[in-house]
């Protein structure tokens, strides 16, 4: 396994994003989502006055970027937490203020790769899907465990999955026969559970179950929801942030957080608006931003993203 098989997405607009921020010497750029160190690498090297924190909850990932970031020594701090513990983690370090803040969600394509962490519908693996193996629940257990009602609930808002009903029926069903330990008796279990109409359309049928069960997993909505907004607060006036998400729930979440921030919250009628209603954040892309055509011809797991940006342009006024 080497760290160099994650090709980093959309990396030249992430860097062009927060290179403003980037220039003084001292500044210090949060990499929250490190995986195989890709962006961070491109930030350590593109930005040389700036030092580096990276997150990640997995700690293959941060064995494996800590060999990539080596030749930048101290320059480099990386820590094994989940991403809405970044305040402590900047706390603990002794660092107020950031200038610079980039998630990446979602997987990693070593999480991917790797068949026996169970993200994959593709290859029969054991049902895991944690990002951070030493903690939590694994995929089987919220297979086996979860009320019927739950598990519908999480296919249908997780998922989008239309035919969340049918697929729980199938998996009571089931388990109640023997409990959930694989990917490829999941798998079949859906395919023989969908109607031939929805098996024509939207690729391989499992897809939306794993996608459902992983963000489940890991928790994945409630930590983006939490942390995006507490990077805002972590950064400076002048700082900046850029968002990487694969899903229409994660980026709704992103588009939420930034469109709060750059609103003006004065009541209407207003002659002048006073400071504390004034915007936190300017939005730095209209929209999401897509990859081009090109990067996804060449990497084909940058199709899904949707990246956002904006920058604190202001203190929040109590
Ligand atoms: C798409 S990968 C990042 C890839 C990286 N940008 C690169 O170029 O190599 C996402 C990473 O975020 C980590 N991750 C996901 N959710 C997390 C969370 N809540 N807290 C910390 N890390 C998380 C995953 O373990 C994974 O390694």
């Amino acid at each position: 396994m080497t760290a160099t098989r994650h090709v980093p997405v959309m990396l030249d607009r992430c860097l062009h994003l927060l290179a403003p921020a980037l220039a003084e010497p001292g500044a210090v750029v949060v990499d929250c989502t490190l995986g195989l160190g890709g962006h961070s690498e491109a930030l350590l090297s593109t930005f040389p006055a700036a030092r580096l924190v990276a997150l990640d909850r997995d700690k293959e990932a941060l064995r494996l970027s800590g060999e990539r970031l080596a030749p930048y020594g101290d320059r480099a701090t990386l820590v094994h937490a989940v991403y809405d513990e970044l305040p402590d983690v900047l706390d603990r370090l002794g660092i107020p203020r950031v200038q610079g803040v980039l998630f990446d969600l979602g997987v990693s394509s070593m999480q991917l790769d790797e068949a026996e962490r169970g993200f994959a519908y593709a290859q029969d693996a054991p049902l895991d899907m944690r990002m951070d193996q030493s903690a939590g629940m694994s995929a089987a257990e919220v297979l086996n465990t979860y009320a019927p009602g739950e598990l519908v609930r999480i296919l249908r808002a997780y998922g989008e999955e239309k035919q969340a009903k049918r697929i729980v029926s199938a998996i009571v069903r089931e388990r109640a026969v023997e409990p959930f330990t694989n990917s490829a008796r999941l798998v079949e279990l859906i395919r023989d559970a969908l109607p031939q109409a929805a098996k024509r359309t939207g690729g391989n049928p499992a897809k939306r179950t794993f996608q459902a069960l992983r963000i489940e997993v890991n928790g994945e909505l409630s930590s983006v929801e939490a942390a995006i907004p507490a990077a805002v607060g972590a950064l400076a006036v002048g700082g900046r942030i850029a968002v990487l998400a694969y899903h229409s729930l994660e980026d709704r979440l992103v588009k939420q957080v930034f469109a709060a921030g750059a609103a003006n919250t004065a009541p209407p009628g207003l002659p002048v608006v006073p400071e504390q209603y004034q915007p936190r954040l300017r939005l730095l892309t209209r929209g999401a931003e897509l990859p081009t055509e090109t990067e996804i011809a060449e990497n084909r797991r940058a199709a899904p993203a949707r990246l956002r940006g904006a920058e604190r342009i202001r203190e929040a006024v109590r």
